[in-house]
């Protein structure tokens, strides 16, 4: 909007192009179908809950303007809780057939898309009968050093394994492998001891030396293993003994033994085997699609079956066939190199040395080397085949599966991306930078996997305090990676439940963001947001995405860290993601006219950047490119060092010839001088160029996300300016017979940009954005350039009324304003059979001069609710033909809602208040009628919850964190500044 009214004060300076008759760009922009609308995560407690309000809370989400759910059964993250019996309301129960089916009717009635979690909580596991295959599995160690005199010992007893591990704490979080049930040996080894260094932590590292290294796995009989070592000191062998077993896991518990196992609770599965897809996947055609009418409806509604990211624990990941698996994929036996799997990088996200003794092989790293390295990409291969496992079962009932794939798991994100249909990442995990959103795009898109979901919203620092700006601001980030389906962290359960006070059902403890629903102020406003989000995403799904540059990256391939580190690519246009050697090295990645995947994201060229490590395929991948004349930019040190055991040969001999300067579009260059200049001076440009004409100084926090939709000549580009408010002077790389719109997904309108310079290599248009503003542009297309000035012709005739300017519009400053404030709070007394607000409502007693947040006014200041401000204003006499603009000079601390004269004005920009809607509509302008404007804004409900945060209660517990609470301020409510209409004249435009 700020652009179009600055458009207006330029258009006797620049060509005018109208394109009224043109259909707008993209006609699903206004209303978008339900797919695209951003859905929530619904949690509930368990399946004791009343299947109406299940329905109730599905028909809010409706109401809001939502797409879907994701159906999530919480169960207090597997924990028992006060007084409610698993037995019966477990996961999978007769009960839980119910409450499915109450949400699967509603989702139908609503016409909104299900998604589900295949199990309790973060869906790793579902009821079955334990130490049953399919569950999940781990490996575990049990070591002797062999004493004896005179050089030589006999092996003797089998050493027991040591079941107790080192972990993170699991308290609340995940539960403990329990430590019953048979360890099964897989390996029995001897090996003599090279040296022993303490650890900075506690614990030694054993180095063994791998030639000394003999399986005596044969020789165990009755326990014993009938063997004798000899040479270097008896006192320099250790034996060791691997062993498999059920990690038996539980990722829910059961209260009481139930009649059958389905009431038993649930079990972590096995992750790297399609057996452990397929223990899930059966337990629902079993035990839930076995009823007809959830069968039907799963099929009509159901969109994704659904895992969160895995949070299991083991001593090392395991899985029942993973030594045969090893074997043919490396081409050699695991087994006597089996202790230098035990590592921290092995063990969930990283936490440390599951045993204070770790091992490594001479000539390897501390680490494991290669061959922990090896064990990773086995079981990357295992966690595959469990994910295509996933995905077929879904794709056979028309449905896709989603998952947060392989992150804080010894596994290789890129990897696994490609095979999940809607892969789904995190705010709370990726917000690092939107460069680390990049790693999870890169793979996606390279294999047309158009659906990149997130689980966005979920912050640490206390339920009820996230305010919609933010969430507002993290859909935008998550946008500027080309994330395009929203999943927003979450909505809860509305009604009653044992142990659970006002202001309801909070999962988390009160500890994380946040708690949507009706009882949120904001819930009244929040249609607007999402439908923002809506439309946003309905451009970011249509087409394929485009991107200038790919890195390589592959440093950290289970959670994605800052690669690049610049802003420099960034400011001058190039935009950028990332593959791993898997994607490379697939048939996904053709290159063609020297693009990568022309289909795709068309890459104009690929950047080797603070990598050491590929893989053979990765680095052959490499050479294809450059000889198909791909650009290849080598920063620095080429990586030159094989992943894993394999391939080292291949990898030099691929690299050195890739740098050996046969290559006129390979490029070597130092760390040092890799900047956009290099990129330029090969003869590449970026699709858009950005540069800053007042307000920050470049365009190094101007994000672009493109898509393109040839067929149909159509390409539309997010813009995101996350620096300070500025006017940029954008061009965009569009064909010449392509026409510019501006896309509103506030208020849904796709307006022809009124002044914009054709140059040789596209469009070129102004646009100012607030700090966190973003904005699209869109493209369609004439059928040629010489009937652009048709269009231009027939969009002029449509405005002969206009005239020009004649003097200084006249601007207006409203107020006073009168505040009454709607206060959500808890009641007097609370009970655990009500969770209703006390509602009541608050009169200011003096007119404000210009809008203030009411916890800034006496005797408001630890209120939550919503706030509604009204003036009356009459307009000047006007001359000539005028429209008016509203503005906010001010803060909006949450929500906003402005009524003129009774109408809605559409939505304001919570990021850009004071960018001005158009309101000359909606105006009472001649004959000085009085006009009235109501302005309701909104807070959160964390002020009624810190009033309260001692004695609220959720599932029979209080807040898990008081600090969030404690520590911090009463929050702002309501809207600051002043709000100021301005006159603009119509004006001729030819
Ligand atoms: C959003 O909700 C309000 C009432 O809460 C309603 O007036 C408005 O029409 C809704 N907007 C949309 C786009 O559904
Ligand atoms: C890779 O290159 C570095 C730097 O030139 C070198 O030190 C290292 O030995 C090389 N590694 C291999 C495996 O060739």
């Amino acid at each position: 909007m700020a652009s179009l009214l600055f458009a207006w004060a330029l258009l006797a300076l620049q060509h005018v192009h109208h394109v009224h008759s043109l259909p707008p760009p993209l006609p699903t922009f206004a209303c978008p179908p339900a797919a695209a609308r951003p859905k929530f995560r619904y949690w509930f407690p368990d399946a004791s809950i009343p299947p109406a309000v299940v329905q109730a809370d599905v028909a809010a989400m409706a109401a809001v303007g939502a797409g879907g759910l994701q159906f999530l059964p919480f169960y207090n993250q597997g924990f028992p809780p006060v007084s409610t019996n698993w037995s019966t309301y477990g996961f999978g129960t007769p009960a839980f057939k119910e409450v499915l089916r109450a949400a699967l009717r509603e989702t139908a009635r609503q016409g909104l898309t299900f998604d589900f979690a295949v199990g309790p909580n973060t869906a790793a596991g579902v009821p079955a009968v334990p130490g049953t295959p399919g569950l999940a599995m781990e490996l575990v160690v049990g070591a002797r050093v062999l004493s004896g005199a005179g050089g030589s010992a006999r092996v003797g007893r089998v050493p027991p394994p040591v079941l107790e591990f080192n972990h993170a704490p699991l308290d609340g979080w995940v539960h403990e492998p329990e430590n019953w049930g048979p360890s099964e040996v897989v390996a029995v080894l001897v090996g003599k001891v090279k040296s022993r260094t303490k650890k900075s932590g506690r614990g030694e590292v054993v180095v063994l030396e791998a030639a000394s290294v003999v399986d005596v796995t044969s020789r165990v009989k009755g326990g014993e293993v009938d063997w004798e070592v000899t040479g270097g000191g008896a006192a320099s062998w250790v034996v060791v003994a691997f062993y498999q077993r059920y990690s038996n896991e539980r990722s829910c518990v059961s209260v009481a033994q139930a009649p059958s196992w389905v009431g038993n609770g649930s079990w972590m599965v096995d992750h790297f085997s399609p057996a452990g897809a397929e223990k899930v996947t059966d337990f629902w055609d079993q035990q839930l699609l076995d009823d007809k009418e959830i069968d039907g409806l799963m099929r009509q509604v159901g969109m994704y079956s659904w895992e969160d990211s895995m949070e299991m624990m083991s001593t090392l990941w395991w899985t029942p066939d993973f030594l045969q698996r090893f074997e043919r994929a490396r081409g050699y036996s695991a087994t006597e190199f089996l202790p230098a799997f035990f590592q921290a990088k092995n063990l969930w996200n990283g936490y440390g040395d599951p045993y204070d003794t770790t091992y490594t092989f001479e000539g390897e790293a501390n680490d494991g080397g290669k061959y922990a390295e090896d064990y990773r990409l086995t079981l990357t291969e295992g966690y595959q085949d469990f994910l295509r496992q996933h995905q077929k079962w879904a794709a056979d009932r028309g449905m896709a599966h989603s998952t947060q794939p392989g992150y804080n798991m010894p596994l290789d994100l890129s990897a696994a991306i490609p095979l999940v249909g809607a892969p789904e990442l995190e705010s709370l995990g990726f917000g690092e930078s939107i460069d680390t959103y990049r790693q999870f795009t890169g793979p996606a898109h390279l294999f047309n996997v158009n659906v990149i979901s997130t689980e966005i919203g979920a912050q640490r620092g206390g339920a009820y305090a996230q305010t919609v700006p933010t969430l507002l601001g993290l859909f935008r980030d998550s946008f500027a990676a080309g994330v395009n389906t929203l999943v927003v962290h979450g909505f809860a359960y509305s009604g009653v439940y044992p142990g659970t006070t006002w202001p309801g059902y909070t999962p988390f403890q009160y500890e994380f963001c946040e708690i949507w629903g009706p009882r949120q102020p904001a819930w009244r406003h929040l249609n607007d947001t999402l439908l923002f989000a809506a439309r946003t995403s309905e451009v970011l799904r249509t087409g394929v995405p485009k991107v200038d540059l790919v890195f390589y990256a592959w440093k950290h391939p289970w959670n994605a860290r800052t690669v690049y580190q610049g802003a420099e690519l960034t400011a001058a246009g190039f935009t950028h993601e990332y593959l791993g050697p898997d994607n490379l090295a697939s048939t996904a990645a053709p290159v063609r006219d020297g693009i990568l995947a022309p289909d795709g994201p068309g890459y104009k060229a690929i950047i080797l950047l603070g990598q050491t490590k590929i893989t053979a395929a990765a680095s052959a991948a490499l050479l294809r490119f450059a000889q198909a004349g791909l650009p290849i930019f080598i920063i620095g040190q080429a990586p030159n060092t094989t992943i894993g055991s394999a391939g080292q040969e291949e990898v030099s001999k691929n690299m050195a010839r890739l740098a050996s300067g046969g290559f006129a579009n390979v490029k070597t260059v130092p760390a040092a001088g890799f900047g956009p200049d290099i990129l330029r001076d090969a003869g590449l440009s970026p699709r858009v160029q950005a540069e800053a004409l007042s307000g920050a100084p470049n365009a190094t926090q101007l994000f672009a996300t493109w898509r393109s939709q040839p067929e149909r000549g159509f390409d539309a580009v997010y813009l995101l300016n996350r620096g300070a408010e500025t006017t940029f002077s954008i061009s965009f790389t569009v064909p010449e017979t392509s026409v510019p719109y501006l896309l509103d997904a506030w208020a849904g309108e796709q307006t022809p940009i009124f002044a914009y310079l054709r140059t040789g290599e596209g469009i070129t248009a102004r646009i100012t954005l607030a700090k966190g503003q973003s904005t699209i542009a869109a493209f369609t297309r004439v059928p040629s350039t010489e009937e652009i000035p048709l269009y231009v012709r027939a969009a002029l005739q449509q405005r002969r009324d206009l005239h020009p300017i004649l003097r200084p519009p006249p601007k207006l400053t409203l107020g006073p304003w009168r505040l009454s404030v709607e206060s959500y709070a808890a009641p007097a007394a609370l009970s655990t059979a009500s969770v209703s607000h006390n509602l009541t409502t608050l009169t200011h007693p003096s007119p404000l001069p210009k809008l203030t947040p009411w916890t800034a006014l006496k005797g408001l200041e630890r209120t939550s609710g919503v706030g509604t401000y009204t003036a009356t204003f009459t307009l000047p006499p006007a001359d000539a033909p005028t429209n008016y603009t509203l503005h906010f000079t001010g803060r909006v601390a949450n929500t906003l809602r402005v009524r003129v004269n009774g109408a809605l004005v559409p939505p304001i920009d919570p990021a850009a208040p004071g960018e001005g809607r158009d309101v000359t509509g909606l105006l009472v302008s001649d004959g000085g009628g009085v006009n009235e404007v109501v302005v309701e804004a909104s807070s959160t409900l964390f002020n009624a919850v810190k009033a309260r945060a001692g004695d609220v209660r959720s599932v029979g517990k209080g807040v898990q964190v008081p600090r969030y609470y404690s520590q911090v301020g009463w929050a702002e409510g309501g809207v600051a500044g002043e709000v100021v209409l301005k006159g603009w004249r119509r004006v001729v435009l030819a």
